[in-house]
């Protein structure tokens, strides 16, 4: 597929993709979000790709589904629309390697949505968050109302989704909602020194660890530990689960296959 909204480059087992809308604060038209799910998917398919970083520039992440396209939809267009940006969230929970959100500037919306339904969010102390849909006579329509309970609560969900209040990179780390927030320029950075050191892990386990993890939120606790289980075990089928061990008993580095 040809990309017109998005860039996406691999380096290093490194896979960026960048959000590349800048005229519309790179809102999340049909044909972004299409080409992003391509994008997501040759990241995946790649056994090179050992993590993606998500980001949308220095300025903004995403200012939202693009309003334009969206207000003279009908319910069956915006069930579309809705469906495609659930499946790309969902994609991202899904996928066997794990997805960091580099976020600088906006992420409103549908942007806020994608980045929370990243496994890691980077983000700047003056990025903001927010969810200003019911503002609009609609609602999150992307996975946001659940993501953000889970993450940060039903308190500050309600804060978010009911009264639209925004919240800063820097509250968003300590609300849970960020994994960390760094001064503004060092975003991408940090995002890559996290990247690197993901990379020091074996691919199956965190693939498996991460699936554990998503299994438990979206199907429940007691399903979570059922799946956890099963994981575990697979996770001896895979050469590096015999490497790691072998290497802890003789003192010395792992030399991991990471085969996913
Ligand atoms: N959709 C489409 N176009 C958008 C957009 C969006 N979400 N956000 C910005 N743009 C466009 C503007 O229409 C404008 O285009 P033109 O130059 O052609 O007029 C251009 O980007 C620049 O925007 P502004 O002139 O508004 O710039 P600003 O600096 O005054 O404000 C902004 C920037 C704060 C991002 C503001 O544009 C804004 O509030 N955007 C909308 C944010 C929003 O409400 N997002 C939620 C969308 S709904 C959603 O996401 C639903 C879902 O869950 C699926």
């Amino acid at each position: 597929m040809n990309y017109e909204n998005i860039l996406f480059q691999v380096t290093d087992g490194v896979a960026v993709i960048t959000l590349n809308r800048p005229k519309a604060w790179n809102a999340l038209c049909t044909r972004l979000n299409t080409e992003l799910e391509d994008a997501l998917l040759a990241a995946e398919q790649d056994p090179e790709v050992r993590v993606v970083i998500l980001t949308g520039g220095d300025k903004v992440f995403a200012a939202g589904a693009d309003l334009k396209e969206m207000a003279q939809a009908t319910p069956m267009e915006a069930a579309r629309t809705s469906a495609l940006a659930q499946r790309i969230n969902n994609f991202l929970e899904q996928m066997s390697v794990p997805v960091i959100a580099a976020v600088s500037g906006l992420a409103l919306g549908g942007g806020c949505e994608l980045a929370l339904a990243c496994d890691f969010r980077v983000v700047a102390e003056d990025a903001q968050f927010g969810l200003p849909e019911v503002g609009l006579g609609i609602l999150p329509g992307a996975g946001g109302t659940q993501r953000l309970a889970a993450l940060a609560g039903a308190a500050r969900a309600f804060e978010m989704v009911l009264l639209g209040r925004r919240i800063s990179g820097a509250a968003a780390a300590q609300a849970g909602l960020a994994t960390c927030a760094v001064e503004p320029g060092q975003v991408m950075a940090a995002a890559l020194e996290m990247a690197a050191a993901l990379k020091k892990n074996p691919a199956y386990s965190m693939a498996l660890a991460k699936r554990a993890i998503v299994s438990g939120q979206t199907l429940g606790a007691g399903a979570g530990k059922l799946m956890e289980r099963e994981l575990f075990a697979l996770t001896f089928a895979n050469p590096d689960q015999a490497e790691g061990m072998r290497a802890f008993a003789e003192k010395r580095r792992p030399s991991f296959q990471n085969l996913r």
